[in-house]
């Protein structure tokens, strides 16, 4: 196969820019330059065309796309169903039979399973139909708290066609974070597993899960039987997915939503200690998710798409479950640890399934870089044909390497930017049309706006940074609300630049001329941990949980494999000593409260933090010490002393 066309800019140091092959351009399913202009001249229409045309809608819109600041809906009035677009369609064509799912479990020696669309529609109408005799109706919550298995796309699907609320929760995620999320969207069930294994061992998922429903409104909990672990099932709320689904009938009639109806809810950490729901609606989330996938990844119906994100974050939402299964594709899900047993188990997998598109975030690239090229010398990696990247900036060595080693350069890079909020990617270059530029994700998609806007809400220049936002008509997926807290809705989102600016946190670099921009990272405390959003706040309130402690601030640290890694400094209560079993105490503390992602990297023991005369915590000064940099001027500082003693202490070099 033909490699990428090169084209090395020689004035700028070390620049690199790729262009498609003329055999990309020619599969392509976009690779006119002219599809930016023309969505831009009207991008109402152009998502109307989009709509009708990806989508079967069981009554049309009256209104496209309706605009009361901060709020906006698309398609007003349309009548559709999720799960009805992303399956019964399928029925009617050759793709019936064509695998929907290829799961891949952990065990090496254990069978894969595949999952026809033909099967995955009858699991989901049945599961559809259990969620009934539950006691499920339309708008109703369900938690579903599984790790990745096939039941989670079954059980997604089957709340979407009845027309109830998911609200998945990622399995890493502990007992107490599962109840905080379940209290907030009042589920009447939750579908989780007896277990699942991870790097060998069996996780008692259903042990944390019983935690988690605890005071809550949780009525029943089904449980799958994945690893089977010994678990106890509560007489009268636990029942048993197979045994419920052996009785269930075959049909059930996908659900009329409207469009501006709910589809999800799911819960992401923000500058609180307190995770949001972010709200996303039925027809606009569908249609972005649809055209996403299919322009991004240059989806074709012999593609075996493997998105390595778990269905607990959005990624796995849309590129995982909704996205491949709308465009018919294939997706390809994983239960375990890329390297277990061993470093090559990841290449092993697309080897053995022919993974055509390989989608994962910046810090696996970097983990797998650092083991060598030995385990994927080791496979033939040649079904690859697009490789894509989400969650963080990726830096220039990583993106060349997996460009060069996993992609043979042959493969386009599709670094794409977006956030839970906007359902699906936004900022990203077209695999037809490009450049592929290490470091800068790429141009709006097409039918979406962008700027990038200085302290006083005044367009930089090129070259510039500053604030990324988005311009009305917002993107059809875009977040519709928080759940139950509008006004989190409306000072988060809407309050920097205004109502009809939506402000994003991040920080960016307009790049060129073309529109391409730089993703610098976010701007507020919320962390990118290998990848997984996660708030300083959060941890905090962890930490704070604990009898020892008097008070805490926890900033993030820049780290070369997981891109960040969140810091605590501890005051302890009057009365404590500080302990080598004290702090791992504590550690383990933020991994009961939320869960082993958020461990804390160092936690520094002190007597004071900095602070303001006000009373203020000076976090600038917390991260620039975490940083390595000059912490710069300390004499505004209430206690200016805490300093020179947190210099010594901080141990932490990445
Ligand atoms: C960051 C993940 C740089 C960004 C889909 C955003 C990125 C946050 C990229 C959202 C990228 C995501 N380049 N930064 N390609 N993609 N981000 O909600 O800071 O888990 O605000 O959604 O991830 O994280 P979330």
């Amino acid at each position: 196969m033909a490699k990428l066309t090169k084209w090395v800019k020689e004035d700028t140091d070390n620049k690199f820019v790729f262009w498609p092959t003329e055999e990309m351009k020619k599969r392509a399913w976009i690779s006119e330059e002219s599809i930016y202009k023309e969505a831009a001249k009207d991008p109402v229409a152009f998502w109307a065309v989009r709509a009708k045309e990806g989508l079967e809608w069981f009554s049309p819109w009256t209104e496209t796309y309706q605009w009361n600041p901060p709020y906006y809906k698309w398609f007003v009035n349309g009548k559709i169903n999720a799960s009805y677009n992303a399956l019964d369609r399928h029925m009617k064509t050759g793709r019936r039979n064509k695998p929907a799912i290829i799961w891949e479990p952990e065990p090496v020696n254990e069978p894969k399973r595949v999952l026809t669309f033909n099967d995955l529609y009858c699991e989901v109408n049945k599961f559809a139909n259990v969620l009934k005799s539950l006691g499920v109706k339309k708008g109703d919550r369900v938690g579903i708290y599984l790790p990745m298995i096939p039941e989670v796309q079954i059980a997604m699907l089957a709340c979407s066609r009845i027309g109830a609320v998911h609200s998945v929760v990622f399995s890493a995620f502990s007992g107490e974070s599962l109840k905080s999320r379940m209290q907030d969207a009042q589920a009447k069930v939750l579908v989780t597993a007896d277990g699942y294994y991870r790097r060998g061992k069996i996780i008692n998922l259903k042990a944390n899960a019983d935690i988690g429903a605890n005071d809550t409104s949780i009525e029943k909990i089904i449980v799958v039987k994945r690893a089977g672990n010994e678990v106890k099932l509560m007489e009268g709320r636990d029942l048993w997915w197979h045994k419920l689904m052996s009785k269930a009938p075959l049909d059930c009639k996908p659900e009329p939503m409207d469009s501006e109806d709910m589809l999800f809810t799911l819960y992401t950490s923000g500058t609180t200690g307190k995770p949001k729901g972010i709200v996303h609606h039925t027809g606009g989330y569908l249609t972005v998710a649809l055209w996403t996938s299919k322009w991004d990844f240059d989806l074709h119906d012999e593609d075996v798409f493997w998105c390595t994100a778990d269905i607990g974050w959005i990624t796995g939402h849309t590129y995982a479950c909704y996205g491949p299964l709308l465009n018919g594709a294939t997706i390809l899900i994983y239960e375990g640890s890329l390297d277990y047993p061993q470093r090559d188990r990841l290449w092993e997998i697309v080897e053995k399934h022919g993974v055509t598109i390989f989608y994962t975030a910046p810090t696996a690239i970097r983990m797998i870089l650092g083991w060598g090229e030995e385990w994927l010398e080791k496979h033939d990696l040649t079904s690859l044909r697009l490789l894509g990247t989400v969650g963080e900036p990726i830096n220039q060595d990583a993106w060349l390497w997996y460009f060069r080693h996993v992609g043979g350069e042959r493969c386009p890079v599709i670094d794409t930017w977006w956030q839970t909020e906007t359902g699906a990617t936004l900022i990203n270059s077209l695999p037809g049309i490009g450049p592929f530029i290490p470091t800068v994700a790429g141009r709006s998609f097409p039918g979406t706006t962008h700027d990038i806007l200085d302290e006083v809400g005044s367009p930089v220049k090129i070259g510039e940074g500053g604030y990324l936002v988005q311009k009305s008509p917002f993107a059809p997926g875009m977040i519709r609300d928080v759940y139950k807290d509008p006004e989190r809705y409306k000072s988060q989102y809407w309050s920097i630049y205004g109502d009809k600016t939506y402000y994003t946190s991040d920080g960016a670099i307009k790049w060129d001329e073309m529109g391409n921009i730089r993703l610098t990272g976010r701007v507020d405390d919320v962390m990118k941990v290998a990848g997984h959003r996660l708030s300083t706040a959060e941890v905090e309130n962890a930490l704070t949980q604990h009898d020892s402690v008097a008070e805490c601030a926890v900033v993030a640290a820049p780290h070369d494999i997981k891109g960040e890694v969140p810091i605590a400094f501890v005051v302890l209560k009057q009365g404590t000593t500080s302990s080598a079993d004290l702090v791992s105490k504590l550690v383990k503390q933020v991994v009961k409260v939320i869960g082993p992602t958020a461990k804390p990297e160092e936690i520094v023991i002190t007597d004071s933090l900095p602070k303001t005369r006000s009373g203020k915590i000076m976090r600038r000064i917390l991260k620039a010490l975490v940083k390595g940099e000059t912490v710069g001027d300390t004499t505004t500082l209430m206690n200016p002393e805490t300093v020179e003693d947190l210099k010594e202490k901080v141990g932490y070099t990445r």
